[in-house]
């Protein structure tokens, strides 16, 4: 395995000591480390002792020739796996939340294109502030992922949520992070369906959805990131084809069908697909032309297979069967009985009235299965995919261990 690279962005808070150890650990799992140290996070520790143990120049000065030329802002992110902020800040947290770019971390952080851990540590009044809230729920939607603080006596000398995240659980989360895009579900095999199915009316009409397919495109790329073997059945989307990911484009909800079977046998199901539930029983040859005076045309409607019930009880069904419910009213309960009806292992249910989700990157997620069910709150679509992916490869080696 390629020696993995973490870039840590230290800015200023008490905990700012615990990232030495942070450091510490990864260096002697076999990371490359660098550090980028803010101007506050300098008050804490100094940029000798980072240095001393990433074995690394420490980064600090955004308009400093030297840095710029030899490792500037950009290239920090692009040369890192993953890019974790510890201790971060409240100020920091916003700057983030907004955008703002006035330092070498801010800047580095715009322009980072790595997968984002975010480790706050402060006060717990800072960290319960309903701007710090705003901030953090507004960096979930954006994909970064956060290590929550824990509660208990702070530095400060108050009781109330705001330590620093112990330095085992932030190692063990860069390790799901990087281990999960590679190796956790090598030899599976994975079919996904994305998109809107499109059925004909007349040859230029048809019946659709407002489905953007990015939430299944998006699980496709992690199922793939995660060493699966994917085929992505894909309906109507603007979108472009995922990495390493067979694709199969589809018209209609009978053509998808085709596609899943001829797919079949596959580890892992995941049906995202918006499929039209009817299509026109009869597609006219020619333009339906409206007559002046008479009725408006009928069009009689057919019911089209339920493509995840019917893998679900399919001969060859998948190990695991997951499905996604889109409500408009009583969430829970309709995912519920969905879950039920469709024989389907899970169920991840989202509220769609009043349009929202659809074309969004972000969405509120209700996670349903059989033994339990998990509020994921709101959160960004990549972030959904890749918690979904981490509960598959946890619930097949499980599986695996029972036999
Ligand atoms: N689904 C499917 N084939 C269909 C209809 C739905 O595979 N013909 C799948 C979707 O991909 C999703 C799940 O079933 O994973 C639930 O879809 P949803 O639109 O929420 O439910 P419906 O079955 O269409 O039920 P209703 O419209 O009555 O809510």
């Amino acid at each position: 395995m390629t020696q993995k690279s973490v870039l840590l962005i230290i800015t200023g808070s008490i905990a700012a000591y615990k990232s030495l150890e942070l450091i510490r650990r990864l260096r002697e799992r076999g990371f490359l480390v660098r550090a980028v140290l803010s101007k506050s996070g300098a008050q804490f520790v100094t940029p000798l002792a980072i240095a001393a143990l990433t074995e690394n120049t420490v980064y600090n000065d955004l308009w400093s020739l030297k840095d710029e030329t030899e490792m500037g802002h950009i290239r920090l992110s692009r040369e890192a796996d993953v890019v974790v902020v510890v201790p971060a800040s409240a100020d920091i947290i916003a700057k983030m939340a907004n955008g703002l770019a006035d330092d070498l971390a801010s800047a580095t952080l715009l322009a980072n294109n790595k997968p984002l851990l975010i480790v706050p540590a402060m006060n717990s009044m800072m960290w319960n502030n309903k701007a710090t809230q705003r901030n953090i729920a507004q960096l979930k939607a954006d994909d970064a992922q956060i290590i929550e603080p824990a509660s208990g006596m702070l530095a400060c000398g108050e009781v109330g949520q705001g330590r620093m995240a112990e330095i085992d659980v932030i190692v063990e989360k860069i390790f799901s992070v990087l281990g999960t895009r590679q190796l956790l579900l090598s030899c599976k095999t994975a079919i996904v369906t994305a998109g809107a199915t499109v059925e004909a009316i007349d040859p230029v009409r048809f019946l659709s959805n407002h489905s953007s397919g990015k939430q299944g495109y998006a699980i496709a790329q992690a199922l793939a990131d995660a060493g699966a073997k994917v085929t992505l059945i894909s309906g109507q989307t603007a979108l472009l084809a995922p990495e390493n990911v067979k694709l199969i484009k589809v018209k209609t909800a009978l053509e998808m069908l085709e596609a899943v079977e001829n797919t079949l046998p596959a580890d892992i199901g995941v049906f995202t697909a918006a499929v039209s539930d009817f299509r026109p029983q009869e597609i006219a040859k020619n333009k339906i032309k409206k007559k002046t005076g008479e009725a408006a045309p009928v069009i009689q409607l057919v019911e089209n297979p339920d493509i995840l019930k019917t893998v679900s009880n399919h001969k060859k069904r998948p190990k695991l069967v997951i499905g996604f419910a889109a409500e408009t009213e009583n969430l829970e309960k309709n995912a519920s009985d969905k879950r039920k009806k469709k024989n389907c292992d899970w169920i991840l249910a989202n509220d769609v009235s009043g349009g929202k989700v659809f074309e969004g990157d972000s969405t509120e997620i209700l996670f349903l299965t059989e033994q339990k069910n998990e509020n994921w709150g709101k959160i960004s679509k990549k972030q959904v995919a890749q918690k979904l992916v981490e509960n598959i490869a946890i619930n097949l080696t499980e599986k695996k261990g029972k036999k």
